[in-house]
C-alpha cells in the first residue's frame, strides 16, 4: 500500500490522476497538497471527496513546514509532483509566477523529501511531473523528442520547467534521492481550464465568440489523452527505474488550425448554431517565441514498462467534446471573475 501526496491535485491533470489513482489503488493514501490558484478547483473532485483514503490540504509546495510536516504525519512514501503554473501565454505577461511556485516550490518540496527520506530505504520515489517543451522547437521533418533531446527552453513557463528537471536529477545524482521525472505531450481532456487551445475552442464556439488562432494555425502539438497520461505516470509509479527519465507521448501530431475545424465540425453536428461555427475563427498576432512543433518519441516508456496509450484521437476528442457540452455549467464557473479579466489583458490587444 502506497502513501501518496499528489500536488496541484487539484488542476486538470492533477485532479484526472486523483480520480484515476483511487479507481485503480482504492487501498493506497493520498493526499493531495493544493494552493487553489485560479486553476485549481475543488469542483473537479467532488465525486471523490468523501472517500475514506483521500485528503485535500490547502497550500503551498513552497511552505516548508506544512509540507515537511504532511510528510511526517501522513508517512508519505511517493510524491506525484503535479504544482506548477502551467500556461504559456501567462507565464509571458507574468514570469515571476512561474519562478516562484516551478523552481522555488520544487526546491522546497525536494528539500523536505531529501531531509526526510534520507533515513527511509524502502521504495520512496519522487515523481516529478514535467513537459515537452523542455526540449524547444522541432522542425518539420525533425525526428520526435527522444529523453536524450538536449533542452532548449523558449518560454518562461519551459524555462522554468527545464530549471525544476534540472534540480531533480541532481537531486537524485548528488543525494541519491529516489527521483524519477517524466516529459509528457499535450493533454487534453475533461477538466481542462478553458485558457488552453482544445477547451477554448469549445467555450467560445459555444458562446458564439470568435476563436483565436495565432499566427497562421501551422504550429503543430502532439495530442495525448489525459487518462493515457496518468496510465503512463501510473506505470513510470510501479514499474520506472529510479533516477530515469521517461517520455510519455501520443504519437498523435496535430496542426492547431485542423484541430480547431475539426472541433467545430463536431459541434455543428452535436450542438447546432446559427451558423457554422468556423465562421468564428479569426486569425490573431502571434505567441512571442512560439515554438513550431512537438513531438514524444515514447519508445522508451513502450518497450520498457510495457506502457501505451489506450485512447486513440477520434475517440478522445469526441468524448472531451461531449464532456464539455454535459459539462457547461463547470465551464461558466471557472470563467467568471478572473478569467474574464485575463482573456481581456490576453486577447483583448491582439489584432489579426
Ligand atoms: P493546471 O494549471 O491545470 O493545474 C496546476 C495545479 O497546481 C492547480 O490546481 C493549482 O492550484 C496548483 N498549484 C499552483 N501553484 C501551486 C503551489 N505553489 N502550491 C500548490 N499547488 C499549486 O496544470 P496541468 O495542466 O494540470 O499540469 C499539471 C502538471 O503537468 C504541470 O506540472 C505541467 O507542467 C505538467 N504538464 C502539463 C501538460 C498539459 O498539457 N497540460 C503536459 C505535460 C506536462
Ligand atoms: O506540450 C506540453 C504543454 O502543452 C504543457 O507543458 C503546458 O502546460 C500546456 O499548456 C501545453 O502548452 P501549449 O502552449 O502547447 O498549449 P496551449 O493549449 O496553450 O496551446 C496549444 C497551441 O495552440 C499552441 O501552438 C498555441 C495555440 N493557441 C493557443 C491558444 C490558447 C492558439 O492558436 N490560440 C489560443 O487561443
Amino acid at each position: 500500500m502506497r502513501r501518496i501526496l499528489v500536488t496541484g491535485g487539484a488542476g486538470f491533470i492533477g485532479s484526472n490522476f486523483v480520480r484515476y489513482w483511487l479507481k485503480h489503488h482504492p487501498r493506497d493514501r493520498l493526499v493531495n497538497l493544493d494552493l487553489l490558484t485560479y486553476a485549481g478547483n475543488l469542483e473537479n473532485l467532488r465525486d471523490v471527496e468523501s472517500r475514506e483514503q483521500y485528503r485535500f490540504v490547502h497550500g503551498d509546495i513552497s511552505d516548508g513546514v506544512l509540507v515537511e510536516h504532511l510528510f511526517r504525519e501522513e508517512e508519505i512514501d511517493t510524491v506525484v509532483h503535479f504544482a506548477a503554473e502551467s500556461h504559456v501565454d501567462r507565464s509571458i505577461t507574468g514570469p515571476s509566477a512561474f519562478i516562484d511556485t516551478n523552481v522555488m516550490g520544487t526546491f522546497a518540496l525536494l528539500e523536505v523529501a531529501r531531509k526526510i527520506w534520507a533515513t527511509d530505504d524502502t521504495a520512496c520515489r519522487f515523481l516529478h511531473v514535467s513537459t515537452d517543451e523542455v526540449y524547444g522547437s522541432l522542425g518539420p521533418n525533425d525526428p520526435p523528442f527522444t529523453e536524450r533531446h538536449s533542452y532548449a527552453p523558449n518560454s518562461p513557463y519551459s524555462a522554468s520547467k527545464a530549471a525544476s528537471d534540472h534540480l531533480v536529477r541532481a537531486y537524485g545524482e548528488t543525494y541519491g534521492m529516489q527521483v524519477i521525472t517524466t516529459n509528457c505531450s499535450n493533454n487534453y481532456g475533461p477538466f481542462q481550464f478553458p485558457e488552453k487551445l482544445i477547451p477554448l475552442v469549445i467555450a467560445n464556439a459555444l458562446e458564439g465568440s470568435p476563436i483565436p488562432v495565432y499566427g497562421d494555425g501551422k504550429n503543430i502539438r502532439d495530442w495525448l489523452y489525459v487518462d493515457d497520461h496518468c496510465s503512463g505516470l501510473e506505470a513510470v509509479i510501479e514499474k520506472g527505474r529510479l533516477g530515469e527519465v521517461y517520455n510519455i507521448g501520443g504519437s498523435n501530431e496535430w496542426c492547431n488550425i485542423d484541430i480547431v475545424q475539426l472541433i467545430c465540425q463536431r459541434l455543428d453536428e452535436l450542438q447546432p448554431g446559427k451558423a457554422p461555427y468556423a465562421g468564428l475563427i479569426t486569425f490573431v498576432s502571434d505567441r512571442p517565441g512560439h515554438d513550431l512543433r512537438y513531438a514524444i518519441d515514447s519508445d522508451k516508456i513502450q518497450t520498457t514498462l510495457g506502457w501505451s496509450p489506450a485512447h486513440d484521437f477520434q475517440s478522445g476528442i469526441e468524448q472531451t467534446i461531449k464532456w464539455y457540452l454535459e459539462n457547461r455549467e463547470w465551464c461558466e464557473h471557472v470563467r467568471s471573475g478572473e478569467y474574464r479579466q485575463y482573456y481581456e489583458q490576453q486577447y483583448g490587444q491582439r489584432v489579426g
